[in-house]
């Protein structure tokens, strides 16, 4: 259940993300012992763990967790149980593997997110692909980090087959380019002339946006397992968006 749907329906959100977490967290613990095996467990954590309104800077994995919208509140309590089980384990000793990314607006071409807050962005890529037009419920300026589908399956790849002795960390960050929404107009409207957008802002979406960084520091992911996006902006619409919603 994504941000703006979670602010909306806090008990569903409760259900699914958090109680849904526990459930497969103690699934895991469950394989551990009849396998024998330590059961590694990929969390999908999200930069809504962060709060930087007001501050203007790239933040590390530490910094600034204090977040303002129940989504970040429950990705974050989830990481932290999650890390506490990779550290500590239960109580009969038992411990998961837990390797959790927090990962940026994520744009794919297949498919549309629902209920999330940088729905925006792939909502203008889809609609200018189609020949509508778009009401963006943020402002041009808002700025936010983004990643193409593929780099984000990359980064889950590469992270779960690091052995766990060359990860210094169980959360990492990772990003790719940082578009404002302007940003994303030019490079869309450099291939779809046509398109038009104007604004409708929903206060409520402005402000997660705003609570979020513009750029996040993923320092620690290039060092401990090597990564590295392999789109870029131009790189993203030109050779993956594009070619792929053209194909599909
Ligand atoms: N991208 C998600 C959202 O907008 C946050 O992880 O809700």
């Amino acid at each position: 259940v994504l941000s703006t749907k979670a602010e909306k329906e806090p008990e569903l959100a409760k259900k699914v993300n958090v109680t849904g977490t526990i459930h497969l967290l103690n699934l895991a613990l469950f394989q551990n012992m009849k396998h024998k095996i330590t059961t590694k467990f990929f969390f999908p954590s999200s930069i809504a763990v962060y709060n930087t309104k007001g501050i203007d800077k790239q933040i590390d994995e530490s910094s600034y967790c204090n977040p303002k919208t129940i989504y970040g509140q429950h990705k974050l309590f989830c990481e932290n149980l999650g890390t506490a089980m990779d550290i500590y384990g239960n109580e009969q000793n038992l411990k998961i593997d837990f390797r959790c990314i927090r990962f940026p607006g994520i744009i794919s071409t297949n498919t549309l997110p629902t209920g999330g807050t940088s729905d925006y962005a792939p909502q203008m890529i889809h609609n200018a692909f189609n020949k509508k037009e778009y009401t963006c419920f943020v402002n041009e300026l808002t700025c936010l980090p983004f990643i193409v589908m593929p780099d984000a399956i990359e980064a889950i790849s590469q992270l779960m087959n690091k052995s766990k002795d060359s990860l210094n960390k169980t959360v990492y960050n990772i990003t790719s380019f940082s578009p404002t929404v302007l940003n994303l107009l030019k490079i869309i409207q450099k291939k779809y002339p046509d398109f038009q957008l104007t604004y409708s802002i929903d206060k409520m979406r402005q402000s997660i946006i705003d609570s979020w960084p513009d750029f996040i520091d993923d320092y620690h992911a290039k060092n401990d397992w090597g990564w590295k996006p392999k789109y870029d902006l131009d790189t993203a619409f030109n050779d993956y968006i594009v070619p792929q919603l053209t194909k599909y």
